[in-house]
């Protein structure tokens, strides 16, 4: 069976006080810590990089599961495995030709393969991925267009979701994007159990309160 993993996302936290915010959030029940990485190219918002994990690696020993919204994820398996990334999740729309050689090349980093797929994506273009002999270990739904937080949830995405739950009943399936109280039941009894949310956390007054619930709705 899966597991629920609460994810929140470290883009809506205070980047100056990036530290103290992990730990926050830590100490508030959080599985992972979701790391959103933009290149300014594949999506119109740059974030941060290897050095930021880095840094972030020297204060907490939690999975970093870094999400590349990049356009060349390759060049950035090296220098996050270095950096002690945990998980890394690279979008299908950028890797049509070089994928195999891509999740190779995380695995050999000690890193966790997952792909992720924007809304416009038909979930299909997932499947030789997991079905590979070498496969990712997660598949990121995106219910965004990726670039920013706090959007509104698309629930037409769970389409994507109920079929990947079907076809892959103990597969990873995180979802991202407009996560709250107010969405989590249709994400949770489509099949995901990896929920990344950023607004919904940080801008609760009780964000414990937020990710237990979150948690206890996630079907196992
Ligand atoms: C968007 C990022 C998300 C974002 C989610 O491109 O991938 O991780 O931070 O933020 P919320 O939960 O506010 O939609
Ligand atoms: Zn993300």
């Amino acid at each position: 069976g899966v597991t629920p993993k609460i994810a929140p996302s470290m883009l809506s936290s205070d980047f100056a006080n990036l530290a103290s915010e992990a730990k926050r959030m830590l100490d508030f029940g959080a599985d992972w810590l979701h790391m959103d990485i933009m290149d300014g190219h594949f999506v119109p918002n740059l974030t941060i990089g290897a050095p930021v994990i880095e840094s972030l690696r020297k204060h907490t020993a939690a999975f970093l599961d870094c999400h590349l919204m990049v356009t060349n994820p390759i060049d950035y398996v090296e220098p996050l495995g270095k950096a002690g990334a945990s998980g890394f999740t690279f979008h299908v729309e950028v890797s049509k030709e070089n994928w195999q050689e891509l999740i190779q090349k995380i695995k050999s980093k000690a890193m966790r393969p997952g792909v992720a797929l924007k809304p416009g994506t038909p979930v299909e273009e997932v499947y030789p991925l997991v079905d590979s002999e070498n496969p990712v270990e997660m598949v990121l739904v995106m219910t965004v267009e990726p670039g920013f937080g706090g959007q509104k949830f698309m629930p037409e995405m769970m389409d994507k979701v109920r079929v990947l739950r079907k076809k892959y009943p103990s597969l990873d399936i995180e979802v991202d994007g407009g996560l709250g109280p107010s969405t989590i039941e249709m994400a949770a009894s489509a099949g995901a159990n990896c929920i990344v949310a950023g607004s919904s956390i940080f801008g609760a007054a009780e964000p414990g309160t937020v990710i237990s619930h979150m948690r206890n709705c996630v079907l196992e």
